[in-house]
């Protein structure tokens, strides 16, 4: 236990210097409490790989403070925003029961906190434990402002797995040299895709494989036998990772915050949006190993970083100077291995309370476009493919954000911020995997502007399609939904036929953010009963920015119980 009180001390001495309002216990805390949390939005010198910037953080922390909580727990977080960035929060995985308000995708639902303001987000985490992440949602904020958000079990409630000597937490970022905001706007402009990560991190370390980085590295110390639970975040922009233990198993036991059976693999894949527990036993001999985050890019023609983060499982005892041990990676575009992740991920209990009959079946495709150029200045604005304009829709719509949220509009009943059309269905059917070659003008351009949502009666069984296209490339996309976890019923690889169609109803795993298979399909149900706005959307940030996304409107059902409640009295104005 001398580690764990050691960096439990170390932890709370870090918080305490911070000014928070701690709650935080060697012990999980006693249930049905109220954690309270102060966060400044502040501009933070920070120096990485032989450079220094002025970057956005919460508290001076890169990574962010960790919220700790308890199932059923309300969590409280006071945010003021003390950078001249506009900025809010978003509660990764939260499923915000009739608390729709504090969700946090800037103008979906709620105007950004602007600089100077503040505004308290307010939520429970009714029925949901586990490990989940909070992160910046507007622009590219989510580069450097986000932070672990851990939920107990209730007291007295056993993990369903051998209690671990230690836990720790991982996340996996993207670090940029430049301003991520100026670095945003620089893409929009240029019409063509981002630029590379300078490089990935592991807890806002990139390690020895980057100039400068040697120290930089984060390290875990264990002690020969143990058995340590990692909590995984996939808190990076725009590239999906591979994360592997030199000569160490990996056991899932848990995915975006929900258990899975137990299973052993030797290294997982995260997309950005994701998280896991796994639990590794330091049962090799007393050295120095690599944990290390690499790139999976199943995309084609797409320029990425390919250096890998590394981060030490350093056993007590061990020669400390040793050089560590490498860790095995899948090559960047191993689809293969990512299936057989996939394939590992079941729910604990089975059977679930999966939707056996559905109200609404829905068939959403998702890809990339390129629009023409329409620039007097093609070199400098149309970078795209083709030399045109990147773009990404859903349903050949490209999502356009309002200006006030579509919750306030709704809500409100203020006409003209968005429309209620958003497509069922692709208007039409064709090969959308092979059919749409690479190049223009088969099919990429003839995408719609428009903030379209679809509306959702209270209470729809909905079974959802998401079709990944070939237009432009085919790719594997993490689509997150917010307001709900959904049942990952079947997936595969090509075009989605029912008839071709392996359905899991019996332990499908219960997730908020789905790796679409490259040119492939995933089938998806949930059961509409959370009333508010909800975005679904890539997770990909560039592709979120380029339009890949949408909105479901999910209508008030009878009563108290099924009725988003008035807005917070402090909801910023835009
Ligand atoms: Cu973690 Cu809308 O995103």
């Amino acid at each position: 236990m001398v580690n764990f009180y050691t960096s439990f001390q170390l932890w709370l001495s870090i918080l305490l210097i911070y000014g928070y309002n701690v709650l935080v216990m060697a012990q999980w805390p006693s249930g049905g409490s109220t954690r309270y949390y102060d966060f400044k939005v502040q501009t933070t010198r920070i120096a990485k790989l032989c450079n220094s910037k002025d970057m956005v953080t919460i508290n001076g922390m890169f990574p962010g403070p960790v919220v700790y909580a308890q199932e059923d727990d309300k969590i409280i977080v006071k945010v003021t925003n003390e950078t001249p960035y506009n900025t809010t929060i978003h509660w990764h995985g939260v499923r915000q029961k009739l608390s729709c308000w504090f969700d946090g995708p800037s103008y979906i639902t709620q105007c950004p906190i602007q600089a100077g303001q503040s505004f308290t987000y307010e939520f429970t985490m009714v029925k949901q434990k586990g490990t989940f992440f909070w992160h910046a949602h507007i622009s590219w904020l989510r580069a450097t402002v986000y932070g672990a958000l851990v939920v107990y079990p209730k007291s007295g409630v056993p993990y369903p797995f051998k209690v671990p000597y230690e836990e720790h937490i991982l996340i996996l970022g993207e670090y940029w040299l430049e301003d991520v905001v100026q670095l945003e706007h620089a893409t929009a402009a240029s019409g063509g895709p981002p630029t590379p990560a300078n490089a990935f991190t592991i807890n806002g370390h990139p390690g020895p494989n980057y100039n400068c980085s040697n120290t930089d590295v984060y390290q875990i110390d264990v002690v020969s036998g143990k058995t340590y639970m990692l909590r995984l975040i996939h808190a990076g922009l725009n590239v999906e990772s591979f994360f592997a233990i030199a000569n160490h198993k990996l056991t899932i036991v848990e995915a975006d915050a929900e258990y899975t059976k137990p299973f052993t693999t030797d290294r997982v894949m995260l997309g950005p949006g994701q998280t896991m527990i796994v639990l590794v036993t330091a049962d090799q001999p007393l050295g120095k190993y690599s944990m290390a985050m690499g790139p999976y890019m199943s995309a084609k023609g797409v320029k990425f970083q390919n250096i890998s983060s590394i981060a030490y499982f350093q056993y007590l005892g061990a020669v400390p100077n040793s050089f560590s041990l490498p860790a095995k990676l899948p090559s960047f575009n191993d689809n293969l291995a990512v299936m057989t992740v996939m394939d590992g991920l079941r729910s604990l209990s089975s059977p679930v309370n999966v939707p056996k009959k559905i109200d609404r079946e829905l068939f959403v495709t998702i890809g990339l476009n390129v629009q023409k150029c329409h620039s007097k200045t093609p070199k400098k604005n149309c970078q795209g493919v083709n030399n045109g304009v990147m773009a990404a829709s859903m349903n050949n719509i490209s999502f356009v954000k309002p200006k006030i949220s579509v919750l306030e509009a709704y809500y409100k009943g203020i006409d003209g911020y968005f429309t209620e059309d958003f497509p069922g269905a692709p208007l039409k059917f064709y090969d959308f995997v092979n059919g749409a070659p690479n190049i223009i003008p088969n099919n990429t351009e003839a995408i719609l502007n428009g903030t379209r949502t679809l509306v959702l009666e209270y209470g729809t069984r909905v079974q959802l399609i998401l079709q990944d296209t070939g237009t432009v490339t085919t790719e594997n996309h993490p689509i997150h939904l917010h307001g709900y976890s959904f049942y990952v019923v079947a997936y595969g690889t090509g075009n989605y036929y029912p008839q071709n169609a392996n359905f899991n109803l019996v332990d499908p795993p219960f997730m908020n953010t789905i790796g679409v298979p490259v040119g492939g399909w995933a089938a998806v149900r949930f059961v509409a009963d959370n009333p508010g706005v909800w975005f679904m959307h890539c997770h990909l940030d560039i592709h979120q920015s380029w339009g890949l996304g949408t909105v479901f409107v999910v209508k008030n059902g009878k009563g108290e119980l099924e009725t988003l409640p008035h807005p917070p009295a402090d909801l910023p104005q835009c």
